[in-house]
């Protein structure tokens, strides 16, 4: 009992992880259709004790499905998603295809859930996922912008391998063995040496010098926000890590704000934990963040090159499979039942 679930991109670091969500949080099913390219088309998974055979993505793939979950890269959700919303199935697509299309929500679902009110399953329908800096950043800022109104925000990213999907977890690690064999190392994904470097962002760069990635943060926080006149800038860097982003996060507020304030208010928001631990020097890091729902938030203090309390710096990191993809787009579609 429950809706049809197609996923689109199932042998990818994020379709994996969807099963995986869906597990752990009990999403009932009926049935589950696994996409993929045709490269994947008979490969079998066993996923709660039944056996599933991918299919290749198709326009027919949709038919009779209630929900679908997209990851499988912009273009594809841009070709498909259309088709299948058009069959009736809700989508909820993890790429930035539709994101800042009018009309199409913007969802973090301890964030702005009103943005999708009156969506249901198997009505049809395009709902987008942020992008994984920007779900991960707004966990931590959204709590304290409702108490102080965030008026700039800077955000410098330390962001995963993941993001790059896959073959990217793999080819750090391959560059990391390769590197300490003393041998050549293998680059596929990355134009750069990955193991034992780091380098900005590797998304398209734009006409005033962000890249994507950057441009992503500023359009994406305001459309979740709904505030347009919100001041934002970031660098978004690519660091040897395997699946959690961290994000160093520095903020200017219209009213006071205390460290006390804001931790209070943090440790009151979902899927926020804090590690600010300031005697023992233990605040969050990828691997506390790693395979974990919450995003972690810690060096709460107050910015002392202003002259007054409107202003505070932190450090969050999130897992970027999960909260940054995954498990947000399974509790956007919890929120179509
Ligand atoms: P496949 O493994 O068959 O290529 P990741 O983000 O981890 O790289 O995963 C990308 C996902 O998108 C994979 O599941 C991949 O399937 C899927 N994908 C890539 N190209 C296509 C396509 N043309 N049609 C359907 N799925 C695709």
């Amino acid at each position: 009992n429950g809706p049809k679930i197609a996923i689109a991109g199932i042998t990818g670091a994020v379709g994996q992880e969807m099963l995986k969500v869906l597990t752990e949080r009990n999403f009932p099913y009926s049935d589950i259709k696994m996409l993929a390219s045709a490269r994947s088309a008979g490969r079998k998974y066993t996923f709660e004790g039944a056996e599933y055979t991918v299919e290749e993505l198709t326009e027919k793939s949709f038919e009779g499905c209630d929900i679908a979950l997209f990851s499988a890269g912009g273009s594809i959700s841009k070709k498909y998603a259309p088709v299948a919303a058009a069959a009736g199935c809700t989508v909820v697509d993890n790429s930035s295809a539709f994101r800042m299309t009018e009309g199409v929500p913007l969802v973090v679902p301890e964030i702005n859930p009103q943005a999708m009110e009156g969506m249901k399953a198997g009505k049809g329908g395009i709902i987008a996922n942020p992008n994984c800096s920007t779900i991960i950043a707004l966990m931590a800022v959204t709590p304290l912008h409702r108490l102080a109104k965030v008026k700039r925000m800077v955000v410098s990213t330390y962001q995963a391998a993941s993001g790059a999907g896959q073959a990217a977890m793999e080819e750090l690690e391959q560059q990391t063995r390769e590197v300490l064999e003393g041998q050549p190392v293998t680059m596929n994904i990355f134009p750069f040496q990955y193991a034992f470097n780091l380098f900005s962002h590797n998304s398209p760069m734009t006409d005033n010098g962000y890249n994507e990635e950057e441009m992503k943060l500023v359009k994406e926080t305001r459309k979740i926000w709904g505030e347009t006149d919100i001041a934002i800038t970031g660098t978004c860097i690519r660091v040897p890590v395997m699946r959690a982003h961290a994000e160093s996060i520095n903020l200017e507020f219209e009213n006071d704000i205390s460290e006390e304030e804001a931790l209070k208010a943090l440790e009151a928001f979902p899927g926020v934990s804090i590690i600010n631990d300031r005697a023992n020097n233990r605040f969050p890091t990828p691997l506390d963040a790693s395979t974990k729902d919450d995003v972690y938030v810690g060096r709460v203090r107050r910015d002392i090159s202003r002259g007054d309390n409107k202003g505070l710096d932190l450090f969050v990191c999130g897992d970027q499979i999960k909260k940054g993809a995954a498990l947000n787009a399974v509790q956007i579609a919890e929120l179509l039942l």
